[in-house]
């Protein structure tokens, strides 16, 4: 037996089926989604940390914001924000939040960098779920809204093990992207104004704590 097969006798099964859930509904296109050991992650933290205000970069899904909702069930108030630039994407989940009764998640159609050039408002957890090779181009953005001890979370940063590889042995339409995604992991990772750790869940989850 396998490390993940005895966790799944261990999980709690309606997870699971909510996951399933949210990945199989309107599934007509290819809908990107975290995994589900990611999304337990993400409840977790979420759980843990207790934030007010969420912000998602990425929404693809749903996945993942409707588990970082089930992590806030006792947090009075809390807000999530989710943008997503897709419009099937947009419209799916539109009818995703209204088939599962959901209404206090902001899922916004936008492009992510227009709209936090217009964005003054203070988060305390952010996930960060977007084109890899934008990573790098987030950051400052998310220096200037993410509040002191806040979180931020960022899911695939090991790339499917591209960023463990040397540059010039991958195929060339990946080098420039890996290469930026690198320089994200390392930046990040180097920033005194974080406390930084990247963790072998999923495809890399990259947790930093706002100091
Ligand atoms: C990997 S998927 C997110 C998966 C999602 N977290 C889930 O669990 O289902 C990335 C999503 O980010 C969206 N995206 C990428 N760049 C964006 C941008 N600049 N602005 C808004 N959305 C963006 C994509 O359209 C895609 O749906």
């Amino acid at each position: 037996m396998t490390r993940e097969q005895y966790i799944s006798q261990l999980e709690d099964a309606s997870y699971r089926r909510d996951y399933e859930r949210i990945i199989a509904f309107d599934n007509e296109h290819f809908i990107p989604a975290v995994r589900f050991d990611t999304a337990m992650f993400l409840m977790q933290t979420a759980a843990m940390r207790q934030p007010k205000n969420v912000l998602e970069i990425g929404f693809g899904s749903g996945a993942s914001s409707v588990f970082i909702r089930h992590g806030l069930q006792n947090v009075p108030g809390y807000r999530i924000t989710t943008l997503e630039r897709d419009n099937n994407r947009y419209v799916r989940g539109q009818a995703l939040f209204a088939e599962l009764g959901i209404s206090d998640i902001e899922l916004i159609k936008c492009d992510a960098f227009d709209w936090l050039h217009n964005c003054d408002a203070e988060f305390d957890y952010i996930f960060l779920d977007a084109v890899k090779r934008d990573y790098i181009g987030y950051l400052p953005f998310i220096k200037k809204i993410l509040g002191k001890n806040g979180i931020l979370i960022v899911d695939n940063t090991f790339f499917n093990d591209k960023v463990l590889q040397p540059i010039d042995e991958l195929e060339e339409k990946y080098r420039s992207g890996v290469g930026l995604l690198d320089r994200f992991n390392r930046t990040l990772a180097s920033d005194g104004d974080f406390m930084t750790m990247m963790y072998n869940i999923g495809d890399g989850m990259t947790v930093a704590v706002r100091r």
